[in-house]
């Protein structure tokens, strides 16, 4: 898959570890930043991740700050962009199951780094049920 990253100076850390993780599985990894520990912005970053899924250009996205919620945030402006704050495996799984969603927050601050593999592997193993959960997703966008 083509897969965007976007963190941070909280998430740094993090989109390194995932970003070696996602290369070494054979997805193709788009870097959208941060690129070092020094205090950034975390819109600067997650905005040009939301608009790259928009556009098509990347599949999926995984956003990181500390929280997650900030990334969370500013991606959900995007229209077209569902992103979920998932710190579980089964957070992970429902979120694309039921949801659909197409960007993946993490809490880095709060999961581990091999937490955070095991989740964005099951968000990026879930397909889109369907179903009755499209109507309801068609109903999110105002
Ligand atoms: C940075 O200190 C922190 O505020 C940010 O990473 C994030 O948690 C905001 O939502």
């Amino acid at each position: 898959m083509k897969i965007g990253l976007a963190s941070d100076h909280a998430g740094y850390e993090m989109k390194q570890f995932l970003l070696g993780m996602l290369e070494a599985l054979g997805h193709e990894v788009v870097d959208f930043g941060t690129n070092s520990k020094d205090s950034v912005d975390y819109p600067d970053f997650a905005h040009p991740l939301a608009e790259a899924v928009v556009a098509k250009k990347v599949e999926i996205g995984i956003a990181m700050c500390g929280t997650g919620n900030g990334v969370n945030m500013a991606v959900n402006r995007h229209k077209g962009v569902r992103g979920v704050l998932c710190w579980s495996i089964d957070i992970g799984r429902l979120t694309r199951q039921h949801n659909g969603a197409n960007i993946c927050c993490l809490p880095a601050r709060f999961i581990s780094n091999l937490e955070a593999a095991a989740i964005v592997e099951s968000f990026l193993s879930t397909p889109f049920e369907g179903g009755r959960h499209q109507k309801r997703i068609e109903k999110i966008e105002c």
